[in-house]
């Protein structure tokens, strides 16, 4: 990024205050756009300002509804590049499909490579992503990217929580490498769990597994809680050993259905979440991560 003048910022409809917040601290102005839907359902999109050749920020999380906030996404970075935009820089902390980053049963859809092909397509010149899933998904799209770690901020957020005596816990192998961070950052032990998902029902099974928690406060940390399953089994299992007060921590709380009561009903004292997704426990801002990447 060059100087505040060279780069203006578009919020799209589905992180329209994080966008704000990003462009505040950086320091630019953001683009008016005019958001409609047709009555068939189709959208429309419309710039209120030119773009003048400078560099355009679009920051769009692609949550639920994830197909919608993807094709808003593809409409925003195509209208920048034909609007005459210098270079495109796709913001998009939640990156939907990530988890979709091989081919787990024959003949399934890679949709997460799909989508940065896509993306690419459209005409981003880069895209920045936050602890997206697998960075394995951008492999071989030719897709430049750079992926945030939000993980140091939800460490400092319960720096301040004074947990007594505290252990973090991973509630499934994929998030040992953000547990082991949180953990080094809160100077505690560290421990995790192995979990299973049914490649044909998605019926998730957690490993019984016993734990040094016993009155310990527990973080348990994940980098997604979709329907709350991964983090119910976990939950339950150390409010079941006896634990302390047992927090919940990720970075994308997309909170599906009743998750977010069925957590706290298995034993979670509080959950916490960025504002990656818009959420009620949407409490710490990425915002100053993304700036501060936009500025480097
Ligand atoms: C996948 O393994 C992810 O890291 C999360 O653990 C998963 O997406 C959470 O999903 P759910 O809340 O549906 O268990």
């Amino acid at each position: 990024m060059e100087t505040p003048d060279d780069t203006v910022l578009i919020a799209g409809s589905a992180s329209q205050l994080l966008a704000v917040r990003i462009a505040r601290v950086l320091g630019i102005g953001l683009v008016p756009v005019s958001f409609k839907l047709f009555p068939d359902g189709e959208l429309y999109i419309r710039f209120l300002s030119p773009i003048n050749g400078r560099n355009v920020i679009i920051v769009q999380s692609t949550p639920p509804p994830q197909n919608t906030n993807l094709l808003e996404l593809f409409f925003l970075i195509n209208t920048a590049v034909e609007q005459g935009a210098e270079k495109v820089i796709a913001v998009v902390p939640y990156f939907a499909y990530a988890r979709q980053d091989k081919e787990f049963l024959p003949g399934e859809a890679v949709s997460g490579r799909y989508v940065c092909r896509m993306l690419k397509h459209c005409g981003a010149d880069m895209v920045v992503t936050v602890n997206i899933h697998n960075r394995r998904i951008f492999e071989g799209t030719g897709m430049q990217f750079m992926d945030l770690n939000a993980m140091p901020l939800i460490a400092e957020h319960f720096k301040k929580a004074s947990l007594r005596n505290p252990m973090v816990l991973a509630p499934d192998e994929g998030a040992v490498e953000e547990g082991t961070l949180v953990s080094k950052i809160l100077g505690c032990p560290f421990a995790f769990l192995k979990k299973e998902r049914d490649k044909y029902t998605g019926e998730i099974v957690t490993e019984e597994k016993r734990i040094e928690v016993k009155g310990r406060d527990v973080l348990i940390i994940d980098d997604i809680i979709s329907t709350g399953g991964t983090m119910i089994n976990a939950v339950s299992m150390v409010a079941r050993q006896s634990a302390g007060d047992i927090y919940v921590a990720c970075v994308h709380p997309l909170l599906m259905g009743e998750a977010r009561l069925k957590i706290l009903s298995a034993g979670a004292k509080e959950i916490i979440g960025t504002d990656s997704v818009p959420s009620d426990v949407s409490f710490i801002s990425l915002a100053s991560l993304i700036a501060g990447a936009l500025k480097s």
